[in-house]
């Protein structure tokens, strides 16, 4: 039977933080507003992982979780087989979210007063938990040429202070939607060699590419950032059960791993038992699952695309992969507040405001385009509608 991403689900009402949280967060209240910003699906999990789920649930035991061995080596075949990447199952660590193992990591990689170098616009919580931990940012500017973002790393080089420690890399990038090539993600290890940098490279959005698309894990286009390389990653985008709250620190070299293993101790404990039940089960059986979501999320992309795009004066950024669409309204010659303004009243649409993801956002809004098919038309209709005055 083909798996139905169609017929909606019921989340409102179910502790969403998409659905839920728009008036507290965005301000918007309307009853018929359609959330496109937090980074979920509106799609029911897969049937493995909610079976997986309910026979955790009918053995009864929901004790401190132990054992990874089995997760790991389902992990480990998942990124051999679709990613060609040989990692062995030790040198997976999990953390509480991808986002606390980046915080981890900064805790274990860097000191108050070090700087993170980013590339800008980026992932917003890149920002959040590095400011948090006392850690300066130096923005490196992606550039757009020919419809997609480039890094500039000779202007990187020559603003460097010397108090750098990390270089993060967004691998697929998130808002980009680029999938970066292997001399590109070649010539970033080289960079962090030339520089001493610790290279965490966030691949999240790993398995969310569209259909025909090839993502290249950072280690296997440049082994030479072995020795200084955190890989992030997780199921929980892919799979759509962020909820689960489980991510993977990637390490290895087996002096980096001990290091981060430590500032882990520090702060946290064991791993969420049902996070690590669901990654196996995902990672195990979900493949025909993440298939037909990354088609249908394509088509979905296409017809945005083709639509939004249309429209005078807004650009809709070319993407490769994941399912969230970075748009550009700076020719529309509205401002910051009007173009707010008809996205979030006149449209009823919550989107993510460009600005969140660093120097490059203003003017930009970002869409999550994971929804069904009907909803996304809608939105569409409103947009179409809320700025149909342009020329
Ligand atoms: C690049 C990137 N890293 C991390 C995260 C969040 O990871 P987690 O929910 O596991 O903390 C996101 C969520 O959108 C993301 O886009």
């Amino acid at each position: 039977m083909p798996i139905d991403f169609d017929t909606p689900i019921t989340i409102k009402g179910h502790h969403s933080q998409k659905h839920d949280e728009m008036q507290k967060y965005l301000g918007i209240r309307e009853e018929d507003a359609i959330p496109m910003w937090v980074a979920d699906m509106d799609f029911a999990a897969a049937d493995c992982i909610l079976d997986a789920l309910r026979a955790e649930i009918d053995n009864g035991f929901l004790g401190y979780f132990g054992d990874v061995g089995p997760v790991s080596e389902a992990v480990c075949n998942w990124i051999s087989q679709r990613h060609g990447w040989d990692a062995e199952p030790d040198w997976i660590s999990y953390c509480h979210g991808v986002v606390a193992g980046f915080a981890t990591a900064l805790e274990a990689f860097s000191d108050p007063g070090d700087a993170i170098i980013v590339f800008s616009p980026v992932y917003h919580s890149f920002f959040g938990k590095a400011r948090a931990k006392g850690r300066e940012i130096l923005e490196s500017s992606l550039i757009e040429r020919d419809g997609r973002f480039e890094m500039d790393l000779d202007a990187l080089a020559s603003s460097l202070t010397g108090r750098e420690k990390i270089l993060v890399f967004c691998s697929p990038h998130n808002p980009g939607g680029r999938l970066w090539a292997a001399d590109e993600i070649r010539a970033v290890a080289q960079f962090c060699e030339t520089h001493d940098l610790i290279l965490i490279s966030d691949e999240i959005h790993m398995d969310l590419t569209h259909p025909g698309a090839r993502h290249i894990p950072t280690i296997t286009a440049a082994t030479n950032a072995l020795p200084r390389l955190v890989v992030l990653t997780a199921a929980s985008k892919t799979f759509n059960m962020a909820g689960g709250e489980t991510g993977m620190v990637i390490i290895p070299d087996p002096k980096l791993r001990e290091t981060y293993r430590k500032a882990h101790a520090a702060l946290g404990g064991t791993p969420n038992r049902f996070g690590m039940i669901m990654i196996k089960s995902a990672m195990t059986d979900g493949g025909p699952w993440l298939d037909a979501a990354r088609a249908y999320i394509a088509a979905n992309f296409s017809l945005w695309h083709d639509r939004i795009g249309a429209l005078p004066g807004i650009r809709v950024m070319n993407m490769q992969a994941t399912y969230l669409s970075w748009v550009d309204f700076t020719d529309t010659g509205l401002s910051e507040e009007e173009i707010s303004h008809r996205i979030g009243v006149d449209a009823r649409i919550a989107a993510s405001p460009g600005k969140a993801f660093g120097t490059g956002g203003a003017l930009h809004k970002r869409f999550n385009l994971a929804l069904p098919r009907a909803r996304l038309v809608e939105a569409i209709e409103r947009l179409e509608t809320a700025f149909g005055d342009l020329q």
